[in-house]
């Protein structure tokens, strides 16, 4: 079957991270972000697709920084009314009934009660008619003990990592429940050892 070119994001789960922002006067914001990418393996380097109507993104153009926060799917709830138009004299973080955690390398809050949170600095934007990359450093990157495992990995099955499936008229919100096979990164080389191994050790 064809489908519309536009239904494209509709083939592929998508994570739900919360950006959460600072306004120049101070204002507190916070949107539900799916358009969300890691650069590349082993850099600290994200992008985020951004429309040009967005609050989160005249903040993060006026402070330089932003916020990504990573929810579980205990958070489902705040995602609509995150989502919905609110005035940018609004502090969104007391619209949703939302507490901040407080960061340490920027001044936006991140959001309590979630997983992780990846504080960001604007290092570059790419703009097009209609849509903006921003391409950001992840200055610190913090992570809720209770959801790793020994060894440094995510627990999902604690984490409950929040995502969504698209679809035509809407979307359903879901998580990661079935980890299948595992191969080391080395397997994709002929000698067998991940060229970038050394980086990971720290
Ligand atoms: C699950 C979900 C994912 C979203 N992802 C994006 C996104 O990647 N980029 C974007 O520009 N808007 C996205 N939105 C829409 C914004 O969250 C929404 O327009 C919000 O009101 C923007 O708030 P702001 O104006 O305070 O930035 C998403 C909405 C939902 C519900």
């Amino acid at each position: 079957m064809l489908l519309s070119p536009f239904m494209r994001e509709g083939m592929m789960p998508l994570p739900v991270a919360f950006i959460s922002t600072m306004s120049r006067d101070g204002v507190r914001n916070i949107a539900p972000w799916s358009c969300v990418m890691p650069v590349l393996r082993h850099l600290d380097l994200i992008v985020i697709a951004s429309a040009k109507k967005r609050d989160t993104l005249r903040n993060i153009r006026e402070t330089g920084e932003f916020v990504l926060t990573l929810a579980g799917t205990d958070l489902k709830d705040k995602v609509i009314p995150t989502a919905r138009f609110s005035p940018p004299e609004v502090d969104e973080f007391t619209e949703a009934g939302l507490d901040e955690k407080p960061s340490v390398s920027v001044k936006a809050p991140g959001i309590a009660g979630c997983y992780a949170w990846m504080e960001c600095r604007r290092v570059r934007e790419y703009e097009e008619e209609r849509f903006a990359l921003v391409l950001g450093q992840v200055l610190r990157l913090e992570v809720d003990d209770r959801v790793l495992k020994d060894d440094g990995s995510l627990d999902v099955e604690r984490a409950r990592p929040l995502m969504i499936m698209g679809g035509r008229k809407g979307m359903h919100f879901c998580t990661l429940k079935d980890l299948d096979a595992y191969e080391p990164f080395g397997a994709m080389f002929p000698d067998g050892k991940d060229p970038l191994e050394r980086l990971y050790q720290r």
